[in-house]
């Protein structure tokens, strides 16, 4: 199925291709160098003061985290989701190491996911993420310590039909994507 995004320029086909897929194939697998590749994409992304401040928990289908991040989406996410071929939990390191806040820690972390879902992509997988969990649960479920907290969690696996899905999954699978307009996110018109 081709979502591409309706743009008023051409984009790289990794940006314009990409979209959030609920129907994964629950026999696709992901091969090791594969998620070192996701991972590295994740590892090499700026942040402020080449802080870092992401840490990734990553469970393959079936392993025990794969079973314990599953156990923590919310319903909606898990029916979908435990098909992934991995599930990774998102954390945020909030301070620096000299104990003040990171005040971009979150603009950081999100900014590696966003690296890590176009080599992800770029090798053939879907990502999708999730804010849809218990935050409390993950946290007691991996305690990285003080000041490290659970942001996402992320699907990564092979797309398969809509029609793998319930009805009401599959309606918003084939739902049209939507943005703003242009104009309305940025201050000047080309
Ligand atoms: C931080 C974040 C949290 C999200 N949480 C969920 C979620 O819990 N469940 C879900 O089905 N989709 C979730 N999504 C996917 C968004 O709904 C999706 O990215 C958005 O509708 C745009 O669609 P697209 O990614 O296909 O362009 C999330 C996306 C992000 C970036």
């Amino acid at each position: 199925m081709n979502k591409r995004a309706d743009t008023s320029v051409s984009l790289h086909p990794l940006i314009a291709d990409r979209w959030s897929p609920r129907a994964f194939d629950n026999n696709a697998l992901i091969p090791g160098e594969d998620l070192a590749a996701i991972f590295e994409a994740a590892r090499w992304a700026p942040s402020a003061f080449n802080a870092q401040p992401w840490k990734f928990i990553v469970g393959l289908r079936g392993d025990e985290n794969f079973n314990s991040i599953t156990s923590v989406l919310v319903p909606f996410n898990q029916e979908w989701a435990s098909r992934a071929s991995a599930l990774i939990l998102t954390n945020v390191i909030g301070f620096r190491e000299d104990g003040t806040v990171n005040q971009t820690a979150m603009y950081d972390t999100g900014l590696a996911v966003s690296l890590m879902t176009v080599e992800a992509n770029h090798r053939g997988y879907d990502v999708h993420q999730m804010s849809g969990f218990d935050h409390a649960a993950a946290k007691s479920k991996f305690p990285l310590g003080a000041g490290i907290d659970p942001v996402t969690c992320i699907a990564i696996g092979k797309r398969t039909s809509p029609d793998s899905l319930s009805e009401e999954i599959k309606a918003r699978e084939v739902a049209p994507r939507s943005r703003k307009p242009l104009d309305e996110i940025v201050n000047i018109t080309w």
